[in-house]
């Protein structure tokens, strides 16, 4: 955990709703998918903040709304204290030089018709960074950053492995000296041996460079390893927040409780029975009323299905959004 609690990032009331297409010709739709449906959190200089959650429950499409890969239907976006929803194109472009990403697939990510030179360097380019010489001598440099030979700057993406790739895919999100890397689930595709120090890598880039981290993964152990606080979302809202220890030692919301406890104990004598919830993530497109979770929960009470629930903390950095938090 940083010792400062500077705010690099703060995300507030952030949706997105994707409009759906009518059945019924030229009838507009007024049906919306809602991935991302009212986040609030902040993200602290030097940490790394995990995000964990089912499938669908719109991760990524808070990592591109973040960026601003795709552009929010709601909500504010602050990095270091400046609203990027609200920016224009060319102040957008250099502030985006300092959020980059990671992304799950290193298959996909990298163009097979280009070298890895030229991928690297690629965003120097396009921000008109550095002569072409020099360009050369920091795709060098950015290769052995990672842990790669400076040579391999003159092959191709398909010579490489998964590892490999991702490695490249670093450097590459490293060439404009990023403050902020959102990692959208980096080592999912990848062998567990190779996961490992993949995930290494990055610990020892965030020392040497003073990064921030935003850990999106569904794998809870890479998380525990990686990450200083979690984010739990559930079909579009964060239902829980707070360092590990925390939400590990002291699950608040049942969901987070249902989904920690798919996790093995670290100490074999403690009492932990897995809770299996009932059913499947509810469709975005139509979520339950009140709470998002009250149809699966085995906790539900009737306030849950007729109000949302607020954020309530519970101590310190620990919040959770649940009727039944005081
Ligand atoms: N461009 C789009 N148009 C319509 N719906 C979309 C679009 N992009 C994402 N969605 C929907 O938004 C929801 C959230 O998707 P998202 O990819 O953010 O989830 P995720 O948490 O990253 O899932 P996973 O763990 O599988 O990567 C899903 O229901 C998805 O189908
Ligand atoms: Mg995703």
């Amino acid at each position: 955990m940083p010792t400062s609690m500077e705010t690099l990032l703060e995300v507030k009331n952030l949706k997105k709703h994707f409009p759906v297409s009518s059945s019924i010709p030229f009838k507009k739709s007024n049906q919306s998918v809602k991935a991302v449906d009212g986040v609030n959190f902040n993200v602290y200089s030097g940490e790394t903040l995990g995000v964990v959650g089912e499938s669908g429950c719109g991760k990524s499409t808070m990592a591109r709304l973040i960026n601003q890969l795709i552009k929010p239907t709601d909500g504010v976006v602050t990095f270091k204290n400046k609203n990027l929803v609200e920016m224009d194109a060319e102040m957008l472009r250099s502030t985006r030089k300092k959020i980059q990403m990671v992304f799950q697939d290193p298959y996909a990510s990298l163009d097979p018709r280009l070298k890895v030179g030229q991928l690297i360097a690629e965003p120097l380019v396009i921000h008109k960074v550095e002569t072409k010489e020099s360009r050369r001598k920091r795709v060098e440099e950015l290769l052995e950053i990672v842990g790669l030979n400076k040579r391999f700057a003159d092959r191709y993406p398909h010579e490489f492995s998964g590892g490999q790739r991702q490695r490249i895919n670093i450097a590459r999100a490293l060439a404009l000296n990023p403050e902020l890397i959102i990692c959208d689930e980096p080592v999912s595709a990848l062998d567990v041996s190779v996961q490992a120090q993949v995930i290494n890598l990055l610990k020892q880039l965030q020392d040497q460079f003073q990064l921030t981290y935003i850990f999106i993964s569904h794998d809870l152990n890479v998380v525990r390893y990686m990450c200083d606080r979690i984010a739990v979302m559930y079909l579009g809202k964060i239902v829980e927040i707070g360092t590990y220890e925390e939400i590990y030692s002291n699950p608040q919301h049942p969901y987070t409780k249902a989904l920690f406890s798919a996790i093995p104990k670290k100490n074999p004598f403690e009492q932990k029975e897995r809770i299996i919830l009932k059913g499947t993530v509810p469709s975005p497109l139509n979520p339950p009323s009140g709470c998002h979770f009250h149809e699966r929960c085995p906790v539900a009470m009737d306030i849950c299905k007729a109000k949302a629930p607020k954020a309530i903390t519970t101590e310190n950095t620990h919040q959770a959004s649940c009727h039944l938090v005081h």
